[in-house]
């Protein structure tokens, strides 16, 4: 683990990093995050993959979202509520978080529980992705949202947005 300026967490604090990534960007911001903060990883997978093909996967996303559909997922979160803070990352897919980030919060019950929401975009920024993460996780406490074009954030951005707590 990376050194951090402050303690960030109070000690026995349980940590979970979960996130949806189809094509690498959300994954690798994941990855740096954990290599600061730890705590356990899981990968949203979605029962059916989304196309490689761009155009096909606007199609389908677009469809998914108009229609309010939430894709059956393959994860399950082993003890969900033995977490005290969750990190939750998405793609923003058509100004939103992708589906299966929607599937996934309106299946566990984060209660209580601190989100720090982390997004990768490609230009258009986070839309109405907070919005929509507060209207499925009512009564956490959710902080601002790490936003990054691409994979576009260093370690010194990531530790600036943990600082600010
Ligand atoms: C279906 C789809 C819709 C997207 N919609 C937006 C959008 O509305 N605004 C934006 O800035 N980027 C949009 N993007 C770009 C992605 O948010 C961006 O490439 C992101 O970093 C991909 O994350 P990933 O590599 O973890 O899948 C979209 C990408 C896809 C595949």
């Amino acid at each position: 683990m990376e050194e951090i300026p402050q303690k960030l967490f109070a000690d026995g604090t349980k940590v979970l990093l979960v996130y949806y990534s189809r094509s690498g960007n959300t994954r690798e911001i994941a990855r740096r995050i954990q290599r600061i903060v730890g705590g356990d990883v899981v990968e949203i997978d979605p029962v059916a993959p989304y196309p490689d093909d761009y155009h096909a996967v606007a199609k389908q996303a677009n469809a998914e979202l108009s229609a309010g559909y939430r894709p059956p997922l393959k994860t399950k979160v082993e003890d969900i509520g033995s977490y005290d803070v969750i990190f939750l990352g998405s793609p923003i897919w058509w100004h939103t978080i992708a589906p299966p980030v929607q599937s996934f919060l309106s299946q566990v019950d984060l209660s209580g529980k601190i989100i720090f929401p982390f997004i990768t975009h490609g230009g258009g920024g986070s839309g109405r992705s907070a919005a929509d993460i507060a209207a499925l996780s009512r009564d956490s406490t959710i902080r601002d949202a790490l936003v990054v074009r691409g994979d576009n954030a260093g370690k010194k951005d990531i530790i600036a947005w943990l600082s600010r707590g």
